[in-house]
């Protein structure tokens, strides 16, 4: 149940760190379906657990554990939820979605789906009285948004008085705001110029523009505007029909992109989709899938909303694209356990609106496989549609300049010889905390939640102690004084003893976090658990042997090579004896 409650509090502190990066950075390091499946799991196991819900009861998304808006702009309360949408990856899953409506409506044949672009901007909602634009709001939890209305007049495809016939006496206006793909272009290279940050995707781009202070700027980043609908619509004359009411809208003044299809058919969606898969590359603006929408607003209104998204609508989102480049070189960078990864550079393309230059090539048993070479032409994608990985080499295109890659025999950062893994796909320098390379991630590792856990201790005050010399083998962080840490530049009195205060109180440390914090390679967090079950005690662990250990269940034989490598090396063991003697290693069984 420990380790359950571990997980949600795990899961909880995940979510609040990218509702922070989305909504009060702009900068959100994971996708919508990472984030998706990270709510989900947290949901799931909150009611196993049975303790209260992150979520409240309108579904608030996850308020309570973060997504605060920086307090620039002032609230803005949407008369209608600004909802999110079910989303998938399969354009085969639309059955799945007809099924699913078949249960809250009968005669599902004639139904008319409107399909359209899922354009890959910034939510916006308009309200507008008697024609005339009162206010403008970010989407934010959905509920309450930000006060955009300044940046929103400066935008000219939003008309801010709607013309022509049958003006509502109120409408909400929802669609999104985006930067074409060239104007990002030229943005990012007047910023490259100026020696100022670049926007990593288009996106990011049109959510800061539209946060800027002075709407001049904004004027300036030539920002867009697309409808896909509507909240709140009061007015005289009725409409039926979400094909109905964007014809309407657009005679207002409006911009809707004329990609769009009001069709009955699962072949003519399917057909639709495939149009715009294979042809999004032709447009000027980033699209991350298609939308797919009951087109009656009766039916709309008997099929309903679940908490979070509506049920009538879904959307297909996009794999991502293949895009071609050229290796330029490979780098082999170590890490925390010594093995050496081999990391491809290429000339920068833009995926689905992100740049990327470089993807891990992993092992030198994938190079093999690959069997690329430096100025090979290849093709690159965003794994899950975030980590960039090579599918390919384009061996037709190869040339006479290609290069072999060829694997180091010596760690860059200790001279030691670099040995192979016991399971041959890898290198890695065998000279643990000796190495100065390894060392740094080693100790940065052992300080981490996933080590013994020094409060106040990450990367960067690392790296300092190791510049002054205060730091050399995790024994060093027990010998750190008020004064030493004092000494240390962005260290002041306060955070001294605070610091001190964290040691003292990580010397209190369970059986499996001290084997974890030891970095030995293939012995992570659940490994460390298996071996702390089994041994119980520090002592007996340390007086293992091969047959014991790969005897145990979970532990194969690699493992077991690599425990019995690092716990029989002299400097390792002299290390871990006296880290015994500084801590109070205790044991709790699951
Ligand atoms: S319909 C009730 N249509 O995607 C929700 N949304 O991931 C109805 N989006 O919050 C939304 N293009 O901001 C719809 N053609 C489109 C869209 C679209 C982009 C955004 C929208 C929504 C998000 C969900």
């Amino acid at each position: 149940m420990t380790s359950l409650y571990n997980k949600i509090a795990k899961l909880r502190a995940q979510i609040r760190y990218h509702n922070y990066m989305y909504y009060t950075l702009d900068s959100p390091v994971i996708s919508d379906d990472i984030y998706d499946q990270l709510c989900t799991e947290l949901i799931q196991l909150e009611k196993i657990y049975g303790i209260k819900n992150s979520f409240n009861k309108s579904n608030k998304l996850l308020q309570q554990i973060g997504g605060k808006k920086l307090n620039i702009f002032s609230e803005c309360i949407h008369k209608t939820p600004m909802l999110s949408l079910k989303s998938t990856n399969n354009i085969s899953d639309i059955k799945f979605f007809k099924q699913y409506i078949k249960k809250y409506i009968d005669n599902i044949n004639d139904i008319k789906y409107y399909c359209d672009l899922k354009i890959d901007g910034l939510a916006v909602n308009l309200l507008y009285k008697n024609g005339l634009l009162i206010s403008a709001s970010t989407r934010g939890d959905g509920y309450v948004g930000e006060d955009i209305t300044r940046n929103i007049y400066v935008i000219s495809s939003i008309p801010k008085k709607l013309i022509g016939n049958n003006i509502p006496k109120v409408i909400e206006i929802r669609g999104e705001v985006f930067i074409k793909k060239s104007d990002f272009f030229t943005l990012n290279q007047l910023a490259i110029s100026r020696n100022k940050k670049i926007f990593s995707n288009s996106r990011n781009a049109a959510a800061g523009s539209l946060r800027q202070l002075n709407p001049d700027i904004v004027k300036q980043r030539k920002l867009m505007f697309f409808v896909y609908g509507c909240g709140a619509f009061i007015s005289d004359k009725k409409t039926y029909s979400h094909d109905e009411r964007l014809t309407q809208i657009k005679k207002w003044g409006f911009s809707i992109h004329r990609d769009y299809l009001v069709c009955s058919a699962t072949k003519d969606i399917i057909k639709f989709y495939n149009k715009i898969y294979y042809n999004r590359s032709k447009l000027d603006f980033e699209i991350d899938g298609i939308v797919i929408k009951i087109d009656s607003v009766v039916l709309q209104k008997k099929i309903g909303y679940a908490e979070k998204y509506p049920r009538w609508a879904i959307a297909v989102k996009f794999f991502s694209l293949d895009v071609e480049t050229k290796i330029i070189d490979v780098s082999f960078q170590i890490g925390r356990t010594g093995i050496i990864t081999p990391v491809a550079h290429f000339i920068p393309v833009n995926i689905s609106g992100v740049i990327i230059s470089k993807a891990s090539l992993h092992n030198i048993s994938m190079i093999k496989k690959l069997n690329i070479c430096i100025n090979d032409y290849v093709t690159v994608y965003r794994a899950g549609d975030v980590i960039p990985k090579i599918r390919n080499v384009l061996i037709n295109k190869r040339d006479k300049l290609v290069k072999k890659i060829i694997f180091p025999l010596h760690c860059s950062s200790c001279n030691s010889l670099l040995l192979h893994s016991s399971n041959h796909i890898s290198l890695y320098c065998p000279s643990s905390f000796l190495c100065p390379a390894q060392n740094l991630q080693r100790l940065i590792y052992f300080a981490s939640k996933f080590g013994i856990y020094i409060k106040g201790l990450g990367k960067k005050n690392i790296i300092k102690l190791i510049n002054h010399g205060y730091l050399f083998t995790p024994i060093d962080f027990f010998m750190l004084t008020v004064d030493k840490l004092q000494s240390i530049p962005g260290i002041g009195k306060k955070l001294s003893y605070k610091i001190i205060n964290n040691i003292s109180y990580s010397k209190n440390v369970r059986l499996d976090q001290f084997i974890c914090s030891l970095g030995i390679l293939d012995v992570g967090v659940s490994i460390s658990k298996i071996l702390a079950n089994y041994y119980k005690s520090i002592n007996s662990f340390l007086d293992t042997n091969f047959f014991i250990l790969s005897g145990i269940k979970g532990i194969g034989v690699n493992i077991s090579h690599s425990i019995i490598k690092f716990i029989k090396n002299k400097n390792n063991i002299d290390i871990i004896l006296k880290l015994i003697n500084i801590l109070n290693i205790f044991h709790i069984s699951e």
